[in-house]
């Protein structure tokens, strides 16, 4: 009895002094393992009398029970101090300054998107939002392209099945261009309207300019009295603003768009020669976005009364502004995930675009 009561001492003591997991596994197996003390007791009882025996094996039945709990007790403080140890190794302070070596680069679309936003935010405008696969009836149908239009032909669509229905025309699109978020806006909100929407967009066509998934802003403005004069001098600024120019030509051609009556296509000034493009000079021109005053048709379709209120919209391509502003040739090369490309032409995190701040930042990528 007393050896035990002595073991129990000396067995307990060296599992409170255990400093780590394997020390203290070491102990678990030289008391409780194949060979342990404490086995090794409980083997040699066959050999004492019936009595001896029970009384023997009761108390190391105790002792092997408190030897157990010891040691998980043990083992919950050390995987403690073991987290501890851990976290406070891996802290990471989030003062530190950035690495430039390790910095990454916000990709030219993202860039352009910030910038359009911070020129139209500046003016008043928020930012609307729509989904990338649409119903027929929020892509053509409401922009005054029902069924059959030619004009459905002027976008190259992907189609995508509606698993409800066999008809074509319930099949879904994904969005042809961002003109749908026009009639979203107008069903959930009343005018005055002052919005801009930009996004991805969708059509099967892929070369050097086109790729089958780019991006839009789309910019919607009704309210009462709302007339040509404040489409120009909207856009006007926009371009301003947007190419960092103090003046800067531009000239609107009349066009077609099915939403629009009269529609127009908005051109900038600019000198092209074999090697350069240099925007706000010269004698050339360059086709920017398209424009127009909301059709009556469009406005119905939106639940807004034509004979009350009047609307201008208009829509860019945010992908060409990013070639044409940071002279990239290639279009297909935004989407190639090439991370020497977005070292070469990203830009830094942390050089936001603000009005107030600097647009682009001094017009320098980062290098
Ligand atoms: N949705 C047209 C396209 O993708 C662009 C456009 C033209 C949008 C004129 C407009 C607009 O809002 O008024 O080609």
């Amino acid at each position: 009895m007393e050896n035990t009561e002595n073991l129990k001492t000396e067995i307990v003591t060296a599992i409170k002094n255990a400093s780590d997991i394997k020390t203290l596994e070491e102990i678990r197996v030289s008391v409780l393992g194949k060979k342990g003390k404490i086995t090794e007791l409980m083997k040699g009882l066959g050999a004492l009398s019936v009595e001896e025996k029970k009384e023997m094996g009761k108390t190391l039945n105790i002792l092997k029970s408190e030897v157990e709990a010891a040691l998980e007790a043990q083992k919950k403080v050390l995987e403690a101090q073991e987290l501890n140890r851990k976290l406070a190794a891996e802290t990471i302070d989030v003062t530190l300054p950035i690495r430039p070596e390790n910095q990454g680069r916000i990709h030219p679309v993202s860039k352009i998107y910030e910038e359009v936003v911070a020129i139209f935010g500046e003016m008043g405008f928020e930012v609307a939002e729509g989904p990338d696969i649409e119903d027929q009836f929020h892509n053509f149908n409401a922009l005054n392209m029902p069924a059959n239009h030619p004009a459905r032909q002027m976008q190259d669509t992907f189609y995508i099945p509606n698993p409800d229905s066999d008809d074509f025309d319930d099949s879904y699109v994904v969005r042809t261009h961002t003109s749908p978020v026009q009639i979203r806006t107008m069903e959930a909100k009343r005018p005055p309207i002052r919005v801009i929407a930009p996004g991805r967009t969708y059509r099967s066509d892929y070369d050097a300019t086109h790729t089958p998934m780019f991006h839009q802003v789309e910019g919607l403005v009704i309210d009462k009295n709302i007339t040509m004069a404040h489409l120009k001098g909207c856009l006007y600024d926009f371009v301003k603003a947007f190419f960092e120019l103090d003046e800067i030509p531009v000239r609107y051609r009349p066009s077609y768009f099915p939403f629009t009556e009269p529609s127009a296509e908005m051109d900038i000034g600019c000198k092209k020669t074999k090697t350069e493009l240099k925007i706000g000079a010269g004698t050339d021109w360059l086709e920017i976005l398209g424009c127009g005053m909301v059709h009556p048709r469009v406005l119905e379709a939106g639940g807004i009364d034509p004979n009350e209120y009047q609307g201008f919209a208009f829509g860019v391509g945010i992908d060409r502004l990013a070639m044409l502003k940071y002279g990239i040739p290639d279009l297909r090369t935004f989407f190639e995930s090439d991370v020497r490309w977005l070292k070469h032409y990203g830009f830094l995190p942390l050089d936001e675009s603000s009005m107030t701040g600097g647009l682009s930042n001094n017009g320098g990528m980062a290098r």
